[in-house]
């Protein structure tokens, strides 16, 4: 019965390390319980409490739901494409001097620190251009 219930527990934490999302070139590891798993969060949006929490909320929740941040995990590279991303194509607005309070914010609670991961994320990938033909 033990070994029954450690199986089921291995099969667990071993399927959901496949359910990382690739997205971009960046890797999103969405199942991670690391240290931020313990810290408070914000009532009113479900992210981590922090000095620099105010700005995200500011710059970050009035298109979308903060889920959106939450449930994903970057580099701070790939933070920072994301927000380019949403410039080039969802009139996100420049955010000058506090991009890198908000980078700051995001790279230290939601980088890819998977744990339980079997291994961990790729780091220095180099990328190619698939050839379609
Ligand atoms: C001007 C509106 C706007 C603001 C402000 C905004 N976003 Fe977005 N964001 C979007 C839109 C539109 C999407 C696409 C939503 C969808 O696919 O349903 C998106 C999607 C996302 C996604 C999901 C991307 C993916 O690959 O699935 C993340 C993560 C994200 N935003 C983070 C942020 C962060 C961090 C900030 C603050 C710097 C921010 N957003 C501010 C408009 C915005």
């Amino acid at each position: 019965m033990k070994n029954l219930i450690a199986g089921l527990i291995g099969f667990v934490i071993l399927a959901s390390s496949f359910t990382g999302k690739r997205s971009d070139n960046n890797i999103a590891v969405k199942t991670s319980v690391s240290f931020t798993d313990t810290l408070k969060k914000d009532a009113e949006t479900g992210m981590i409490v922090d000095k620099d929490l105010y700005m995200v909320k500011a710059q970050c929740t009035s298109c979308h739901s903060s889920k959106l941040i939450i449930q994903n995990r970057f580099t701070r590279d790939g933070w920072k494409q994301k927000i380019r991303w949403m410039q080039a194509n969802h009139n996100l607005w420049d955010l000058g001097e506090t991009e890198k309070q908000v980078l700051d914010y995001l790279e230290k609670y939601y980088a890819p620190t998977a744990t339980l991961a079997r291994r961990q994320p790729l780091k220095d990938i180099k990328w190619y251009k698939l050839e379609l033909k």
